[in-house]
């Protein structure tokens, strides 16, 4: 089996139902004052003025299924005009039947903003052909070494990712983000990256679509040490608030609306969703999941609302409390 098709189908048997979004709470204010439609969703993304501040992040493409699920969610994506990153690049690379399955995706979406992506093992020209490829407007690139070093058939060797994302940072000319695959980033990886020239980092961290379970399943032999690796997202935001002059987006366990008001309020500039538009696209029609995704966003705006904020920069500003664990998280951190 393909193996884009691989973890499409064992994406799909995972569901999220906790996860560290719960420990963080808003503290009500029953004289918010808000006014609905005051609210106003905008944020910027890569630099670029966005009007609702989710995007849609990086899965497929690279498979007969995954050029299927790229359409819809290019049709999403276009019709709400949020911006959206593909899946790696990398099968198309090695093999150019596998091109149009990510070209679609620029055909149904001929206005909005594509990112494409691959992993640090690439260099600016490989960077280059993906951008080409699908008149991409930024690059991801994915840091996944926990993900290659279950994978059976993956990478055992990192050494040259620091230098490549170097290269990548001076050599091309649209916005480069680094991101993770679910497992998050600490300060420590981000401060690293900065001096590297990074300027924007998606935290993608644990809570989510896990992909150590997922790269188990495809194992005789477990790794059972990774299943619960890695930083949460919540984990990782915080962590990313002792980092300045960076452009810090969030991912991994996005489940609804208050976890991306949440995310917002940690300093996302923008959130991410994959497993859920995953779920969406698999289970519903375009018309169905636009209502669902309409709702959404209404509910963010309720959030707002609730809330007594109109726009982002007045919900950093909104009170909450963590859970006494997180709590603990972030005093053991600062004492490092
Ligand atoms: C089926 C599937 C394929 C993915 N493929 C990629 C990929 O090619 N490149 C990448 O950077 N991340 C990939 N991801 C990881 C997501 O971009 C994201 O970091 C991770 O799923 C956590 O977000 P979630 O909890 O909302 O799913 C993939 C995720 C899924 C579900």
């Amino acid at each position: 089996m393909n193996r884009k098709d691989d973890h499409i189908n064992h994406a799909l048997k995972q569901t999220t139902k906790a996860n560290d979004f719960d420990k963080v709470r808003f503290i009500h204010n029953a004289l918010s004052g808000g006014r609905l439609e005051d609210v106003d969703l905008s944020s910027q993304f890569c630099e670029n003025d966005t009007s609702l501040p989710i995007y849609i992040n990086a899965m497929t493409g690279g498979s007969e299924q995954a050029a299927i699920i790229n359409i819809k969610l290019a049709k999403l994506a276009n019709h709400f005009n949020i911006p959206m990153a593909l899946g790696s690049v990398s099968a198309a690379l090695k093999d150019t039947k596998w091109e149009a399955s990510f070209r679609n995706v620029r055909t149904h979406y001929p206005n909005g903003f594509l990112l494409a992506n691959l992993g640090a093992e690439h260099l600016p020209q490989n960077a280059q052909k993906a951008l080409d490829l699908i008149k991409g407007d930024a690059l991801q690139i994915h840091l996944n070494a926990v993900q290659e070093l279950i994978m059976p058939e993956g990478d055992r060797d990192f050494s040259q990712w620091e230098t490549n994302i170097q290269a990548l940072v001076r050599q091309l000319n649209v916005p480069l983000i680094i991101k993770e695959v679910g497992f998050g980033v600490s300060l420590e990886t981000a401060l690293k990256l900065k001096t590297l020239g990074v300027q924007h980092i998606d935290v993608s961290g644990r809570g989510g679509t896990n992909f150590s379970v997922i790269e188990n399943a495809r194992r005789t032999h477990q790794y059972e040490s990774f299943n619960d690796w890695g930083l949460s997202t919540v984990e990782s935001l915080l962590e990313m608030r002792n980092i300045d002059n960076m452009h810090i987006y969030a991912s991994g366990g996005i489940r609804g609306a208050l976890d991306i008001v949440k995310a917002l309020r940690l300093g996302a500039e923008m959130v991410g969703l994959s497993g859920y538009f995953l779920h969406l696209v698999t289970t519903y029609d375009l018309e169905e999941a636009i209502e669902h995704v309409a709702t959404l966003i209404d509910e963010i705006r309720a959030i707002f609302c609730a809330l007594g904020v109109h726009n982002i920069a007045t919900l950093r500003s909104v009170p909450f409390i963590l859970t006494p664990d997180l709590d603990y998280y972030v005093k053991a951190r600062t004492k490092q």
